[in-house]
């Protein structure tokens, strides 16, 4: 196949500006009391003969230690609007069960809580990002949620903490005031949303130095009207307002399968990934208009593929296999981020383990790092770093009478100077020459890593684990401020410039 005509992909890489930082928590994840996610997933129980600490997986932890997970956001999703807290604290046997309604109607027996939860935020390394029951939930419980774990003072909650073996209060800065109250959490309308988020908001206290970052429900998708009555009503009240939005390749009824696809629906799929881009911009002019000096994060904490289920696993687990193709859509996803950073402030992407666009897949003691997992990790260099302004005439990449750009990008500077650029070619069959001129950088050297494979559909197995990684890449050449890279067809690449 020959390569594409070098005039065509031209990228200007501002190296010598920027101004916004590449907030960290953009690389942040999600996991829900759904499936095999939190039971099977990060939890084995203390007395599982897979390597553990206090029950939680040591491989887990491990492996997402090594992409610098900065925030996990639990327990839901819909999950956390049914869930009550208090049932989640003390001795095990005393724990009640209860029915996950949203998630199979599995019984859930509480083992996994509030102290198991820091405690894994504690071994991870990251912030914990709580979202608290307001659908079904009352405001004393949720008040009551945030002095158990923040409050140092003596009070009938912290000593209940104390009672339950921890002494000293958890740091807890990012705080959700319900999930999807549109929907699952109490099918709202948002004049109403907005006022019971006032209500609420109002007894999440501050206590000693901890400082909530309150984030309210947002919209799904496109649903502009609820950012706009949110910033109206209620603007003032919150520091994030959050926005959900997966990629299906065809309908709710009938996704697609996660390995199964020809080349119309993966095209399908990164169009729609792309549409991310529209969305956030759309949904940043409204804040705008509200929020000029764009105090309010917009917090996208659900986002990635949805397909659908792994034959023969059950429905209500959503537990989809992970392919090269998932690697493009997060490597665009986060690129979008990463070009938006002035007011994306977190993103979550749905969900860490053995749900929907998963980084890790586990099958009793084995465990393997999907495609999604290495675009993560080959990343997050972009984590903290300043925003490069980047201008990208590239080549379409074409399908039936459909056309979207075939190149996608992002670039950073890190402390020490050096640059990060993350380029993505979509075309499966067409190897790209990317022409960059890095301006106002007088570049010594650059080394790289890529991500491909020779189907679209490559994927990891229990037997197959390494089937998509990374592998080194040095197809490009640099001279004076230009560097001529050759991007293989259907590929994430990730260059670091000095
Ligand atoms: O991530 C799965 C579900 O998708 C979440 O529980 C919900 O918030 C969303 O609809």
């Amino acid at each position: 196949m020959p390569k594409k005509n070098i005039e065509e992909n031209k990228l200007v890489v501002h190296a010598d500006l920027g101004k916004e930082r590449i907030s960290k928590h953009i690389y942040g994840h999600f996991s829900e009391h759904l499936g095999r996610c939190i039971y099977d997933g990060f939890w084995v129980g203390k007395e599982s003969p897979i390597p553990n600490t206090r029950g939680i997986r040591n491989d887990i932890v491990e492996a997402l230690r090594n992409v610098n997970i900065p925030v996990l956001r639990w327990p839901g999703g819909c999950f956390a609007d049914e869930y009550h807290w208090q049932d989640g604290i003390g001795p095990y046997e005393d724990r009640p069960c209860m029915i996950n309604t949203h998630w199979g109607g599995v019984t859930e027996n509480n083992h996994f809580g509030t102290h198991e939860f820091m405690d894994l935020c504690e071994q991870l390394g990251c912030e914990p990002y709580i979202c608290g029951n307001l659908g079904s939930g009352t405001i004393q419980e949720m008040q009551q949620w945030v002095e158990y774990l923040t409050f140092d003072g003596q009070s009938p909650v912290s000593d209940m903490r104390r009672a339950n073996g921890r002494e000293t209060p958890w740091p807890v800065r990012f705080w959700g005031v319900g999930n999807e109250n549109w929907g699952c959490g109490g099918q709202m309308r948002p004049e109403y949303y907005a006022d019971q988020y006032r209500r609420y908001a109002t007894y999440c206290r501050n206590f000693g130095e901890n400082r909530l970052y309150k984030i309210a429900c947002g919209a799904s998708d496109s649903n502009y009207n609820w950012t706009e009555v949110l910033m109206r009503e209620a603007g003032s009240f919150f520091d994030g307002l959050s926005l959900h939005y997966y990629t299906l390749p065809n309908t709710w009824e009938a996704k697609g399968s996660a390995t199964q696809f020809d080349e119309s629906e993966w095209f399908t799929t990164l169009k729609k990934a792309l549409f991310m881009d529209e969305l956030i911009a759309g949904h940043s002019n409204i804040m705008d208009r509200y929020d000029a000096e764009r105090r309010v994060g917009l917090i996208v904490d659900e986002w990635g593929a949805w397909y659908d289920v792994e034959p023969g696993t059950n429905p209500g687990f959503l537990y989809q296999q992970n392919t090269l193709r998932d690697a493009l859509l997060a490597g665009v996803t986060l690129n979008i981020f990463n070009n938006h950073c002035e007011r994306v402030y977190m993103a979550n992407i749905a969900q860490t383990i053995n749900v929907l666009q998963a980084m890790v897949l586990t099958e009793g003691k084995q465990m393997l790092l999907t495609p999604t997992y290495h675009v993560f990790e080959m990343y997050k260099t972009h984590q903290g770093a300043t925003r490069l302004p980047i201008e990208l005439t590239g080549a379409p990449y074409t399908n039936g009478e459909e056309t979207i750009p075939a190149i996608n990008a992002s670039a950073s500077r890190d402390d020490e100077g050096k640059v990060c650029l993350s380029l993505c070619n979509l075309d499966p069959e067409q190897e790209m020459v990317v022409s960059c001129q890095l301006r106002g950088m007088n570049p010594v050297r650059a080394s790289g890593r890529v991500l491909t494979a020779n189907a679209i559909n490559a994927h990891n197995t229990f037997e197959k684990p390494e089937t998509v990684k990374p592998a080194e890449f040095d197809e490009m050449t640099l001279s004076d401020d230009s560097l001529s890279v050759n991007l293989p067809a259907k590929s994430v690449v990730v260059l670091e410039i000095e």
